[in-house]
């Protein structure tokens, strides 16, 4: 399809763009970018009012294939990844059997290939089976097609296992992903240890569990060199130690998510499962840090850690129910509406979170509409306002502790490839009033 957008304001840090553009789209990719493409003759897309962002990549996501079809697969995840405007997600290899073997990896790809409207990127076990006793087949997997290697979800204890996962990275040019955490001071618990924590009377999990391991691994780090990216920090004591990392020219990057920006503990409050996210939501006080240290640049990246589960799961209960909440379908508006919107962050540093720092840790195409990139974008509409309705998630995960919540900034077209597969809500080949026909877009208009 060719296709020129036109009235749109264009955010792409990478193309030093910030301003009303108009982009020309030919065979999947961007032809033409400039304040006017007059002479073009192509069908005519009206962005008139919208928003205009390089698709965004979220590097950190579960989407449950194999073993837990039940809860997400890559199909539907990647459904719920267009919904929610992201182009690309890169999926974490805590599956079953998990992602440690060039047949698994194999296997994910080529679900990814028949069934997904986004990219998806693989991320390989760290260690084998993930159980952290010694480092996985990394040049293997790395052949097969890796981005990066994680023992998400799992700690890593032993610390001599770490540096040869990160030595062996450093040799593949790959990002060592890590979860930080001490599982001798997180063992059985479930809330942070915080005031409203030890309300409940729930078995906690302090800041410690965490600001350790970070300290270890920016250390580490600093011997071995190569890419270390620190997934989900949640308190103040690890943007503290990245600060110091960074102040000592230790190479590294780092991810928060959406919940651990716009929650607190008190989010528990009812004993909410849905807010029952591992790292725990914290105090006001960490949140507070987290999003300082994304609007000076401490923290590079934003990621959701969408972690679907089935709704009897998380009936079970605070202590029962499993670690995790999904994030794909309400990132983009909750980062537009809480961040941009009150003037924390600007449109460009949000590119720079979701688009540009994924696509460069991750060594994958896009993060950029510079001409000759892929026609990978997404179409926000900054003002209107929509309330969030997990039941309308295309996820199979409803999860969310943001349900109610009314925001702005809703994604109204996600274009792959070139392709368009969201459209106003709907998602292509899940939505029935998809529509049938290309020139029905253009017929029809966005606004
Ligand atoms: O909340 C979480 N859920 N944190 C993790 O580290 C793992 C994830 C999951 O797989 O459900
Ligand atoms: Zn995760």
């Amino acid at each position: 399809m060719e296709l020129l957008l036109k009235g749109g304001v264009l955010h792409d840090p990478a193309a030093g763009w910030n301003g009303p553009a108009e982009i020309l789209i030919k065979q999947g990719k961007v032809e033409a970018v400039s304040t006017s493409l007059e002479s073009i003759e192509a069908p005519v897309l009206d962005l008139t009012g919208k928003v205009i962002l390089p698709g965004p990549i979220d590097m950190h996501v579960h989407l449950r294939e194999p073993g837990g079809e039940g809860k997400e697969t890559i199909a539907t995840g990647a459904a719920a990844a267009v919904a929610g405007g992201f182009t690309a997600v890169a999926c974490m290899p805590n599956t079953f059997p998990a992602v440690d073997s060039r047949e698994i990896v194999s296997y994910v790809r080529k679900r990814a290939a028949e069934t997904a409207l986004a990219h998806v990127y693989p991320i390989g076990a760290l260690t084998r089976g993930l159980k952290g006793r010694e480092i996985s087949l990394m040049w293997e997997l790395a052949q097969e097609g890796v981005k990066g290697f994680s023992n998400d979800g799992i700690p890593l204890m032993d610390s001599g296992v770490m540096l040869r996962a990160m030595q062996y990275a450093l040799l593949l040019d790959m990002p060592v992903i890590s979860h930080a955490e001490d599982s001798c001071l997180s063992a059985g618990g479930v809330v942070h240890a915080g005031e409203h924590g030890y309300r409940l009377g729930l078995p906690t999990i302090p800041s410690s569990s965490e600001a350790v391991m970070v300290a270890r691994d920016l250390l580490l780090q600093e011997e071995v060199g190569g890419k270390l990216h620190l997934a989900h920090l949640s308190c103040r004591q690890s943007v503290e130690l990245v600060k110091w990392a960074l102040e000592r020219e230790i190479v590294l990057t780092a991810e928060v998510t959406p919940h651990h920006l716009f929650l607190t503990e008190q989010a528990l409050e009812g004993f909410n499962t849905s807010a029952k996210v591992n790292p725990p939501l914290r105090s006001a006080a960490d949140r507070e840090a987290l999003v300082k240290a994304l609007g000076d640049g401490v923290i590079q990246v934003v990621a959701t850690d969408h972690a679907p589960h089935m709704r009897l799961e998380k009936e079970e209960g605070l202590m029962d129910a499993p670690f995790g909440a999904v994030g794909l379908e309400t990132a983009l508006p909750l980062l537009w509406t809480l961040l941009v919107d009150k003037g924390l962050l600007t449109p460009l540093q949000l590119v720079e979170a979701i688009s540009s720092f994924p696509a460069r840790i991750l060594n994958v195409p896009g993060g950029t509409l510079q001409k000759g990139s892929p026609a990978d974008l997404v179409v926000i509409d900054p003002y209107r306002e929509h309330t969030v309705e997990p039941r309308e998630f295309y996820s199979k995960g409803k999860n969310t502790p943001f349900g109610g919540w009314t925001l702005k900034g809703l994604p109204v077209i996600t274009m792959v490839g070139g392709d368009i597969k969201m459209w106003k809500g709907m998602v292509k080949g899940f939505s029935d009033e998809f529509p049938r026909e290309e020139k029905t877009f253009f017929l029809e208009g966005i606004s």
